[in-house]
């Protein structure tokens, strides 16, 4: 009997190292031979401890399992028991996904790069390696992949810039800081697939000419950093990786704004985590002035699929320019949450009242927040909204790295909108003045709106447009989405802001 179990960080904190040993010490107790396989998450969090047991083939699904529950596992017929979800890919919220980065996560144990050759691992590579640098931006400028980090810029075109820029060493960096609330993604990845990211760095390396690559990950995925430590020592050993590219990983000590990619340089660097001015930009000048591709974490992982099945393939999925697929991660009151790659192009209240169940509280859901702290606030109107860059950006908001967050009717509006201002104030880097000191103003007028006072709307209003058009990054540029798409969408939320606003 083949069992399988996550060893992710949602699942470890929902006990699957306990349901692990339960599950060991009740074969041990009845003579039997168990294999337990610890994978990567499949993403359906609510059901983490989700244990599967293969049976001809087909893995049906246990969960959420508690060690309690562990021995009528082995007393009855699998169906009788009360834990049982079916087999795991017929879950509606799985069956309905399209995966091409997380085709392997949650099927093959981590560290298996045989599992991983064998579920269409290393094609893209191999592929990769048969063609000249040009040919290889060529074929992801075709697929129509941009940047997964949030901005949505044309990966292709990055990567051309590096290729065609002087330099003796070039270098490749992904960038898996994902700070955004309610995202996990990149972590997700790393635990369960980490080849995946390996794989499309040494492509990237390949098509650039980059002889170095780097992971810069946040401390508090200490897990994800051991998997990716150890996934790395296996690429050595075969030769993957070595001389001609070798990948090391730096974390970062906990700063939001190291997110953004010229902190994360100056934070690679063993410099003060601040942004730089751009241009120079990091293709031309990146890491210790090196050309330099930094990638988000998802993008890259999005090119092995991009190489092993062809760019047509790859933007036969997707919406308008909003091409291929994206894994989106729904969290905060919902019912069913996790992790759900999906084409681009399926609207919000698709998602989060039909994949995803609603609020998990069960009362009605009030708003979406999509993009992370600095994105907007989605209204139940908005929900015909489709996930896409330009869809998004239409409707007053951005798609960011895909988390969305979602709330039920008991949300303050007015305090989520003050909540933007202060985390803007904690996270400002302090370069410049729009975000340093607009951010503690924009908390006091917030203050001062719900407080009644009729001056005060319009006074933000003013602070936000300093704010959006003089900041020098997105942490003080994008602040203004949540705080505006508040005050837009809930007005009743602010007091007396309403009439005064009239
Ligand atoms: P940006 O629009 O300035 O740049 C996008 C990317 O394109 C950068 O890598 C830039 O260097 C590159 N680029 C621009 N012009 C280029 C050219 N001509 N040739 C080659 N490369 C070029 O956006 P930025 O400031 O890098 O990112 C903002 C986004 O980050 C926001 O949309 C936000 O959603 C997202 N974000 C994501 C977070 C996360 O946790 N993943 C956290 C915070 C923000
Ligand atoms: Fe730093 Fe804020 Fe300016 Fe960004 S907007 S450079 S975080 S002060």
């Amino acid at each position: 009997l083949t069992l399988y179990l996550p060893l992710d960080a949602a699942a470890l904190a929902l006990g699957a190292d306990e349901v692990a040993a339960a599950l060991q010490a009740e074969a041990r107790a009845r003579g039997l031979d168990l294999v337990l396989r610890r994978t990567g998450t499949r993403g359906m969090v609510w059901l983490e401890p989700l244990l599967e047991i293969e049976e001809d083939g087909v893995r049906m699904g246990f969960g959420p399992l508690e060690p309690a529950d562990v021995p009528a596992l082995f007393d009855s017929a699998f169906e009788d028991h009360p834990k049982s979800v079916g087999p795991v890919e017929q879950i509606p919220f799985f069956a309905r996904q399209t995966r091409l980065a997380f085709a392997r996560c949650g099927i093959v144990e981590p560290l298996d790069l045989d599992a991983y050759r064998a579920q269409g691992g290393m094609k893209g590579l191999e592929r990769a390696m048969t063609m000249t640098p040009e040919e290889i931006v060529a074929e992801i400028t075709a697929s129509g992949l941009r940047g997964r980090g949030g901005a949505g810029f044309p990966t292709g075109i990055k990567w051309k810039t590096v290729l065609e820029a002087e330099g003796a060493r070039k270098a490749v960096v992904c960038n898996a800081d994902e700070g955004d609330s309610g995202t996990f993604a990149d972590r997700m990845l790393i635990e369960g697939d980490p080849f995946c990211l390996i794989e499309g760095m040494a492509i990237c390396a390949r098509a650039v000419g980059a002889d170095r690559g780097y992971v810069y990950m946040r401390s508090e995925y200490p897990q994800a950093i051991a998997m990716l430590d150890a996934s790395l020592r296996v690429a050595r050993e075969v030769g993957i990786l070595g001389d001609h590219f070798d990948i090391e990983d730096r974390v970062g000590a906990g700063s939001y704004v190291c997110g953004e990619e010229t902190a994360l340089l100056n934070s690679m660097e063993g410099k003060r985590g601040i942004v730089r001015p751009k241009p120079p930009l990091p293709a031309h000048k990146g890491f210790m002035g090196r050309p330099t591709v930094v990638n988000n974490l998802i993008t890259l992982a999005s090119v092995p699929a991009i190489l092993s099945e062809g760019a047509d393939h790859y933007r036969s999925f997707g919406l308008g320019r909003s091409l291929g697929t994206v894994p989106l991660q729904i969290a905060g009151n919902v019912r069913y949450g996790g992790l759900f790659e999906a084409a681009f192009g399926m609207t919000i209240g698709e998602l989060v009242e039909g994949v995803c169940g609603g609020t998990a509280s069960g009362r009605p859901v009030k708003a979406v927040q999509i993009g992370g702290p600095l994105g907007a606030y989605f209204p139940r109107s908005l929900f015909d909204t489709p996930l896409g860059y330009e869809e998004c950006d239409a409707a007053g908001g951005l798609i960011g790295h895909a988390g969305l967050v979602v709330f039920d009717d008991t949300v303050e509006m007015g305090a989520m909108a003050r909540f933007a201002m202060e985390f803007c104030a904690v996270e400002s880097c302090g370069t410049c003045t729009p975000c340093r000191i607009g951010a503690v103003r924009g908390m006091e007028t917030i203050d001062r709106i719900l407080a009644g006072d009729p001056a005060a709307p319009a006074i933000l209003a003013d602070l936000c447009e300093t704010m959006r058009s003089g900041s020098l990054c997105a942490l003080g540029g994008f602040t203004p989405y949540p705080v505006e798409s508040a005050l837009r969408h809930f007005p009743e939320d602010f007091g007396g802001a309403r009439e005064a606003a009239e």
